[in-house]
C-alpha cells in the first residue's frame, strides 16, 4: 500500500479508467450471464444500506424487518409462506446452507448426495466442504434428471437428494413432482435448486407457457435456492435459501456471544443487509404483475432467437426458459467469429453455444445477433 492517499479526484479516476475495461449489461452483448442491471429502486435502496449488518441483527431491526418480510415474500411465491431462511450472498451459498442443514439432520457416517450430472459446480464445492460424497445420477435427452437413476443410486449413506429447476447449461427442469415423491417414500431430504428458475416459472405458468411444478407445493420439498441477483433484478450479491421447516436452521445454529443475538445460523457472520433492502426493495417494486412482464418480455426475446436461429440453419434446442441453446456442426467456429463480434457467449460442456436472455437483451440485440449469425454462417460456408 502507498503511504500516502490520493484525492478523491484521483481515486475515482482510477475507478473509471477500471470500469471501462469491463463490459456493460447495458450494450446488449452480454448473452453469457444470468445477472443483469438491477433494478435503479434497489440499487439506490442497496446504497442506502450500506453500511447495515445482518449478522449483528439487533442494531439493525429495521433492516432484519426488511430481510424477514423479503423472505416471506419469497416464501410465499414459492408455495409455503412459513417457510424460513435468509437473503445471502448467492446460489452458492445457499445451496451450501441447504447441503449443511440435510447432513446435520441425518447424521450418517460416509453422507452421500444424489444430484443430477447437470448440477451447478457449486454443490462440488459444498460436497468438498461438508465432506460428502456427489453422486451423480444421469440425464435424459430432454437434459433432465432420470428419475430412476436417482432412485437406483440412493442407499443408506444418502443424506439428501437434489433436483434442479432451470439448470445452468439448458435452463431445464427436473422432474421435481417425483423426485418429491421418491423423497417421501424414502423419508430422505428434498433441495431444489431454482436458483435460476425460482424468478422464471411461477410467473411462465401464469402466462400460459408451459412449467413444471418445483416449489413447496410439492409436500417432499425441503429446501429451496433462489438468487434475487439473477432474474430478481436484485444487486449482487442476493440470493435465498429457505426451509420449509424453521426446525432445519435450529440444526446449523452457532452461538454468536458478544453480538446482539445469541445464536447464529447463517454461514457469514458479518453480512450485508443492502442485499436485504435491495431485494425486498426490487419485489416491492415490480409486484407479481411487473415480474410477470419482464418474464413475458425475456420470453418473446427467447422465441424470436429461436425461430431466427433455426431459420438460419442452426440446430436450437426447444428452450425451457428464457436459455436458448443451439448446434451446428462448425459451432467452434461460430462461437469464436461471434466472440470476435463482440458477443459474450458461452458453450455448454458438450460444445453447443449458449444464451441467456436476460432483460438487458433486447429486441433490437437480438436482432443484430441473429444478423451477425447469418453474416457469420454466410462467411464460413464460402471459406469451406
Ligand atoms: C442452477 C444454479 N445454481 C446455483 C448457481 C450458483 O449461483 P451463484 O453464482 O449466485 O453463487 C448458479 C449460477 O449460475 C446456477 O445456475
Amino acid at each position: 500500500m502507498q503511504e500516502k492517499g490520493r484525492s478523491e479526484e484521483e481515486v475515482r479516476s482510477l475507478l473509471r479508467e477500471a470500469r471501462r475495461k469491463d463490459l456493460s449489461y447495458a450494450s446488449g452483448r452480454i448473452l453469457s450471464s444470468m445477472c443483469t442491471s438491477p433494478l435503479e429502486v434497489a440499487s439506490r435502496a442497496f446504497c442506502e444500506f450500506l453500511e447495515t449488518n445482518l449478522g449483528d441483527p439487533g442494531l439493525f431491526p429495521g433492516t432484519r424487518e426488511l430481510e424477514e418480510r423479503a423472505v416471506r415474500a419469497i416464501a410465499s411465491l414459492l408455495g409455503c409462506v412459513e417457510a424460513k431462511g435468509f437473503i445471502v450472498s448467492g446460489g452458492t451459498e445457499a445451496n451450501i446452507t441447504a447441503l449443511f442443514a440435510a447432513r446435520e439432520a441425518a447424521k450418517r457416517s460416509r453422507p452421500e448426495v444424489v444430484v443430477p450430472e447437470t448440477a451447478h459446480f457449486s454443490f462440488e464445492k459444498a460436497a468438498r466442504m461438508l465432506g460428502l460424497r456427489l453422486v451423480k445420477a444421469r440425464v435424459g435427452e430432454d437434459n433432465t434428471v432420470i428419475v430412476e437413476d436417482v432412485e437406483r443410486r440412493i442407499t443408506r449413506s444418502t443424506v439428501a437428494i437434489v433436483g434442479i429447476a432451470g439448470n445452468t447449461e439448458y435452463g431445464a427442469v427436473d422432474n421435481i413432482p417425483a423426485l418429491s415423491e421418491i423423497a417421501q417414500e424414502h423419508g430422505l431430504y428434498l433441495h431444489v435448486d431454482a436458483a435460476f428458475g425460482g424468478f422464471v416459472l411461477p410467473f411462465l405458468k401464469e402466462l400460459g407457457f408451459p412449467a413444471r411444478e418445483f416449489d413447496f407445493s410439492l409436500g417432499g420439498v425441503c429446501s429451496i435456492t433462489v438468487d434475487p441477483h439473477k432474474m430478481g433484478l436484485a444487486p449482487v450479491p442476493s440470493g435465498c435459501i429457505l426451509f420449509r421447516d424453521p426446525g432445519y436452521l435450529e440444526l446449523l445454529q452457532v452461538e454468536s456471544p458478544y453480538l446482539t443475538q445469541p445464536r447464529q445460523c447463517t454461514l457469514l457472520g458479518t453480512r450485508s443487509g443492502a442485499s436485504a433492502a435491495a431485494v425486498f426493495a426490487a419485489l416491492t417494486f415490480l409486484g407479481k404483475e411487473g415480474y410477470r412482464r419482464v418474464v413475458k418480455r425475456c420470453m418473446e426475446t427467447t422465441l424470436y432467437l429461436r425461430d431466427g436461429l433455426r431459420s438460419l440453419g442452426m440446430h436450437v434446442h426447444e428452450p425451457w426458459m428464457n436459455l436458448l441453446v443451439f448446434d451446428h456442426p462448425r459451432r467452434r467456429e461460430i462461437a469464436q467469429e461471434l466472440r470476435s463480434r463482440g458477443w459474450a457467449i458461452s458453450r455448454t460442456r458438450r460444445g453447443e453455444i449458449r444464451l441467456v436472455i436476460m432483460p438487458h437483451v433486447k429486441r433490437e440485440h437480438a436482432e443484430k445477433f441473429l444478423s451477425d449469425v447469418e453474416e457469420v454462417a454466410e462467411k464460413l460456408k464460402k471459406s469451406r
